[in-house]
């Protein structure tokens, strides 16, 4: 519920369990006054401190006002010296800026941001406060725009700033999506950093004075740091504990920080990293920024989990296949890579279907010349040395024998040593006399133009029109670099970045409005774009190039931190793992794979015939609890990168009536005796029974004193335990 209360000139959001108060001050400063646990509607506004200091009252000392007051949306060039959220400059180079508040409104409903994703919502679920500011100087309008769901301890933010002078050019430098400013409670700032095949481990820091955080300035989210941050009170555990989240619905670069100022006070900001962003706003144009979403628990990082969880699976996937089954694909990448032809593929999908599986899906290697990564990025028209009359043989075959197909692209790309390349080398984003840099032997196109935009969506529907594709699997194996467009004049080379973003959303909107009812899996080397912003256009993506089930474990739980279950792309693969040369059971691989979409990734003809037989039960398993892992709570209830020993989560149904634990043990140690893993959430005075012993346990004995982990052996073995509840 949001309100406003005229009398005070206060605005409070109110979640279930919290609100979130600002008011405005002398008429004109937006001043915030507390995030937390939910509270009545009293006057608040002593916990600014401000009394006796606003501009109004002491002017020669407005300096201290603006650089102490914990400020709503604060800006730079006028006396707050902390980090600023939003930073102008206008044509004679100037660059101070001072927002004062105009007026609000609140209304029904969520409202759409242009060209961007976010989160939605229908007027029975959702509230939106949006409070206009204004420099009346710059002639700038800010609208601040804060929404609340029903049922959801979250508050979404994302806001516009228009040019409203007739005759001037603004330059926006810095703009974030979200800033709060509260007191420092010895919070600890946990963020998500990994590299490739390393993707989202948690690590969790104190927090110094001065300015610490996290960024990406390749052009996407990436696999090094994460567009989420978290303060946690001291010794946050899962279940207890203050946190506020912050996660930014955004794929491009970011930036999200914690800065310790002289008082000890924090201001947290997210948004798109200033690295290389100038955006010229023209008079009577608009930009909007992305949204940025705040979740607060006072229950620990489990209630902050499930929020995302809920909010992102309810209200921002918008997939037909978001709370569905997803076929139970096998993927060619592990087990071919480069080499394949119709024959190999039909023979994977042969014994794939035999097995139950339900989908093949052709990887990378399937166009131009590429029989490694060096050549035809671009070239996206079948090579018949490998798949001889084209792709419709190969897809008829694999459809008789009762699988789905699917299709691997990488749209945004072009190898040097390609027809596409030598037909237009000037489509790639490069700086003029300057040899673009390579990665992964490949440049990036300059989607920004229209013309490279147009050719490289026609290329996309011309496969996916040309045979039975009903799954498309969208890589992106660079970053970016050479930042310059030929399609931008001189003075809008700073929003590049941002634009490149936008065209890649524009082209998977355009994808899943002509394609509705193909299933699309982003990916970008791995994990490098899983983000918030990704999951808009596909129900699920990529978790990581590492398929080994322990490195899994960290890479896992950290995502499954922010994202529902239902969205981490997770295979079975073979052993010794391609990354990391580990064996591991093939039970356990499947046991961790089932924590995500579920599939395959490995030569099905190749493997042994135990781990072939096993296959069968895994699919069972899938069909079995799917739905309950897809679209259940998950509680995080043993952590491996924390123990090194074991790891345990658990999902519920939201009834309560079913539960599914999943235990994962690391090395064999001697003469250990059974482990008892305590669970979470449970409605206290029920009774549950294990499907497999027939033993029942009372809810209150399974939080509190645990259930029996026993009958494992050996290194990496692992267990799932499905409780029904007895009424
Ligand atoms: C990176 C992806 O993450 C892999 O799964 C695979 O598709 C390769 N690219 C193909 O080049």
């Amino acid at each position: 519920m949001i309100t406003f209360c005229e009398e005070r000139k206060t605005f409070k959001l109110d979640t279930p369990s919290s609100s979130y108060v600002f008011g405005i001050e002398d008429d004109r400063y937006l001043v915030h006054y507390y995030y937390g646990r939910r509270i009545g509607n009293e006057d608040l506004s002593y916990l600014a401190r401000t009394e006796g200091t606003r501009p109004s009252e002491r002017l020669r000392e407005k300096n201290s006002f603006l650089d102490f007051a914990p400020m709503e949306y604060p800006v730079s060039g006028t006396g707050d010296y902390r980090p600023a959220a939003f930073e102008a400059q206008r044509e004679d180079g100037t660059c101070s800026a001072e927002l004062y508040y105009v007026n609000h409104t609140i209304e029904k409903g969520k409202l759409k941001l242009e060209g961007l994703p976010a989160t939605f919502g229908s007027e029975a679920e959702c509230e939106t406060l949006t409070v206009c500011l204004e420099d009346p100087i710059l002639k700038l309008k800010v609208f601040l725009v804060y929404s609340v769901f029903e049922g959801l301890d979250a508050v979404v933010r994302s806001l516009r700033v228009e040019n409203g002078s007739k005759d001037s050019n603004v330059y926006i430098t810095n703009i974030m999506s979200t800033c709060l400013d509260i007191d420092n409670d010895d919070y600890k700032l946990l963020s998500l950093h990994g590299s490739w095949a390393r993707e989202r481990n948690i690590e969790t820091r104190s927090i110094a004075h001065g300015t610490q955080g996290v960024g990406s300035i390749r052009g996407e989210s990436s696999h090094q740091e994460h567009p989420f941050i978290a303060l946690c009170s001291n010794n946050t555990t899962q279940t207890t504990g203050d946190v506020y989240g912050f996660s930014f619905v955004y794929s491009g670069n970011f930036t999200a920080s914690a800065h310790l100022d002289q008082f000890n006070k924090v201001r947290v900001l997210m948004g798109i990293n200033p690295y290389h962003f100038r955006w010229k706003l023209e008079p009577g144009e608009q930009f909007t920024a992305p949204e940025a979403v705040m979740v607060y628990s006072h229950e620990g990082l489990g209630h902050m989990t499930r929020t995302f969880h809920d909010l992102y699976r309810e209200h921002l996937i918008r997939s037909p296949y978001r709370a569905k089954e997803r076929p139970i694909l096998i993927n060619n990448w592990e087990a071919t890579y480069f080499n394949f032809d119709t024959e190999k593929l039909l023979s994977i999908a042969k014994e794939a279907s035999k097995r139950g599986i339900e989908m093949l899906v052709m990887d990378d290697g399937w166009f131009g010349v590429r029989n490694d990564d060096n050549s035809s990025l671009g070239d996206w028209y079948v090579n018949e040395k490998k798949l001889p009359g084209g792709l419709k043989p190969l897809v008829d075959g694999v459809n008789a024998l009762g699988l789905k197909f699917g299709i691997w692209m990488e749209p945004e790309m072009v190898s040097p040593d390609s027809d596409l390349y030598r037909a237009h080398p000037d489509w790639t984003i490069s700086v003029p006399g300057r040899t673009p840099t390579r990665s992964r032997n490949q440049l990036v196109l300059d989607l920004t133009r229209p013309e490279v935009w147009e050719h490289t969506w026609n290329s996309v529907k011309t496969v996916l029109k040309s045979a039975n594709i009903e799954y498309l699997k969208w890589d992106m194996n660079r970053q970016l670099t050479d930042l310059y467009s030929a399609g931008l004049p001189a003075d809008r080379q700073g929003e590049l970045l941002h634009r490149y973003v936008l065209a890649v959303y524009r082209m998977q909107e355009t994808l899943v409005t002509e394609f509705p009812n193909l299933l699309l899996e982003n990916c970008s080397g791995g994990g490098a774009r899983f983000d918030p912003g990704m999951l808009y256009y596909s129900p699920q993506i990529w978790t990581s190039d590492d398929t080994d089930a322990i490195e899994r474990l960290k890479i896992q739980e950290g995502t499954a931190l922010v994202y529902p279950l239902s969205c981490m792309g997770a295979h079975v693969s073979d052993c010794p793992n391609h990354t990391v040369g580990r064996v591991t059971p093939f039970k356990t691989r499947g046991h961790v794979a089932l924590a995500g979409t579920f599939g395959y990734e490995l030569d099905i003809t190749k493997i042994s015939e135990g781990d072939r037989d096993l296959i069968p039960t895994q699919v069972a398993d899938y069909h079995k609890y799917g739905d309950l892992v897809r679209n259940g709570d998950y509680y995080r209830l043993a952590s491996f990168s924390e123990n090194g020993k074991f790891d345990a989560w658990m999902v519920q149904k939201k009834d309560g009536s079913e539960i599914l634990v999943t235990f994962v043990k690391g090395l064999n140690e001697a003469n250990t005796k059974v482990r008892f893993i305590k669970l979470q959430g449970l409605e206290p005075g029920v009774s549950y029974k294990d499907e497999t012993t027939g033993r029942v346990y009372g809810s209150e004995v399974l939080m509190y004193a645990g259930l029996p982990m026993d009958s494992l052996n050996g290194d990496f073995d692992s267990k799932l335990v499905h409780l029904l509840r007895v009424d």
